[in-house]
């Protein structure tokens, strides 16, 4: 059974994965397509309504993004965002122009005036809070159209054609600072498009398993495992689908955290499956020797990481698919310009040229990262792999600043593993978005007792961020720093000092190497 879609245009705004996300939250499936997608293409993918989001330009500027113009003929609702509802306006006969300053011009939480009788605002409090980010405004609303929501500074903030499904809101109900936001979304959804709200973990388990078996048949299945959630989750579906004829592979590195590839290990041990787990340290650490230069550690761990990976692809022998557990973020990004090159990701999705398959797999394809995680309880994976922080392609490898040996890494596992478990102890582990701690290579001098020590600094990192790209430090309890310092000094040999990195993203990064 085909689930109801909507289909959100894509103008270039920076909250575009965010309306998906929350269209997707109301059970409703979506996919971002770029705005110049053909008409005929449009009418294909069948949706029940579409969105139109936010975007940089201005609609009345040359080169300005535009939709085909046939689109507002499909009959379809439509919903405007920020840029989107004056692509309403400008192409149905309203008129935009530049706010001057301080008039119609607005940034941040605006108290906003609602008409509680367009339904796109239904059941909702007549005055709320909306977020807006907008320097153009409508100074003439399109024929057939009604002003239904209203600021101070600016008097067209929503319209809408109820008669053909037309809404506009310059503010951004998307996200979070937009009071009722994800109730406006809800009502487009339910109240215009007609949503059933058919879009469901369970659903698409049971979807993508036959999908999978039905394009597997007998064929053999490879699946280069890390321990993260995405090829974790994949792994657990592909084992549901598919079971012995999936063989995942799982290179131990040894640059994982304390535990982690005994709990990997545990996790897939009770699906019928080919779990082989490499345990390559040894041969990591020997080509790491003496390497200091980050680019370099990089470089030699994706390799070594793909040799690995390859002598036990032969080993298993001739494979059909190949499986990946690329995300949707991941595909919506991919294909833009490409930004400079600050580091040199590698992780396992990466995998390979080298290893001899027909096809590729990517059962999570289209899910975004909240989803994945509900698709991995659905599956019945543990919590803790579910919820794991991300956790980079070549591990504490990046975490160990300067050269790596195993005494610096067994430090290392242990300072992350206090600083890890106090965290989980004061209930903040789902506050923040990745932390984790890193060896310096810095030496300093100490007093323990009664004599001098001569070690090693452990920096503690913890971030806050919704997509990684930027990212601010976490204001952690000074308590809670306290703990874990004084635990980490005592309980970890070789380290005397412990620091808290308060930079944020840019200039630094979230990773040190
Ligand atoms: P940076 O250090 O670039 O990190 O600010 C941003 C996010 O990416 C993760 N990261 C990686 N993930 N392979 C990965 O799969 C990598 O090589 C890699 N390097 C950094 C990092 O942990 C953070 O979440």
């Amino acid at each position: 059974m085909e689930n109801q879609k909507v289909l959100i245009l894509d103008f270039g705004g920076q909250y575009n994965q965010l309306i998906a996300r929350r269209v997707r939250e109301c059970s409703v499936y979506c996919e971002v397509k770029p705005y110049d997608l053909p008409i005929e293409e449009i009418r294909r993918f069948d949706p029940i309504g579409i969105i139109f989001t936010g975007g940089p330009s201005s609609v009345y500027e040359a080169g300005s993004p535009h939709p085909d113009p046939e689109i507002f003929r499909l009959g379809l609702p439509i919903l405007g965002i920020c840029y989107g509802c004056q692509l309403l306006s400008h192409h149905l006969g309203g008129q935009v122009t530049a706010a001057q300053a301080d008039s119609a011009r607005e940034y941040g939480k605006t108290p906003t005036r609602f008409d509680a009788d367009c339904r796109l605002f239904r059941g909702l409090p007549e005055e709320s809070v909306t977020w807006m980010s907008h320097g153009d405004y409508m100074a003439k609303v399109p024929e057939g159209f009604r002003l239904v929501a209203r600021s101070e500074a600016c008097p067209t903030v929503g319209i809408c054609d109820e008669e053909r499904g037309f809404y506009g809101v310059q503010f951004h109900p998307e996200v979070n600072h937009t009071e009722y936001g994800r109730e406006m979304l809800r009502n487009f959804l339910y109240g215009v498009c007609g949503a059933k709200g058919d879009w469901t973990m369970s659903d698409y388990k049971r979807e993508a398993i036959q999908a999978v078996r039905a394009k597997v048949g007998g064929g053999k299945v490879l699946l280069a495992l890390s321990g993260g959630v995405d090829s974790s989750v994949a792994a657990a579906l592909l084992a549901e689908a598919v079971g012995s004829q999936l063989s995942c592979v799982f290179v131990d590195h040894g640059l994982m955290r304390k535990n982690e590839g005994d709990e990997v290990e545990a996790a897939f041990s009770r699906w019928n499956i080919n779990f082989v787990r490499v345990n390559a340290e040894e041969r990591f650490l020997r080509r790491l020797a003496g390497v200091t230069e980050p680019e370099d550690k990089r470089k030699i761990i994706g390799e070594e990481f793909i040799r690995v990976f390859e002598q036990e692809a032969k080993k298993i022998g001739a494979v059909d698919y190949l499986a990946q557990g690329t995300i949707y973020p991941d595909v919506i990004e991919s294909g833009r310009g490409d930004a400079a090159v600050i580091k040199s990701h590698h992780n396992v999705g990466g995998l390979p040229d080298y290893v001899d398959f027909k096809e590729i797999i990517e059962p999570l394809r289209m899910l975004f990262k909240d989803e994945v995680r509900q698709l991995g309880r659905e599956l019945g994976l543990p919590e803790y792999l579910v919820t794991r922080q991300p956790f980079p392609g070549p591990g504490l490898g990046i975490r160990v600043i300067g050269e790596i040996t195993r005494e610096k890494l067994d430090m290392l596992r242990e300072a992350d593993y206090i600083f890890r478990d106090e965290v989980a102890r004061a209930g903040l582990a789902g506050t923040m978005s990745q932390y984790f701690a890193a060896l310096t290579n810095m030496r300093s001098v100490g007093v323990m007792g009664d004599g001098r020590t001569y070690d090693y600094a452990v920096a503690l990192r913890s971030v806050q961020t919704s997509d990684f790209m930027t990212a601010d430090w976490s204001r952690i309890p000074y308590e809670l720093l306290d703990k874990v310092s004084v635990r980490i000094v005592n309980e970890v040999r070789g380290v005397n000092r412990v620091l808290y990195d308060i930079t944020s993203k840019p200039p630094a990064t979230v990773e040190f190497e």
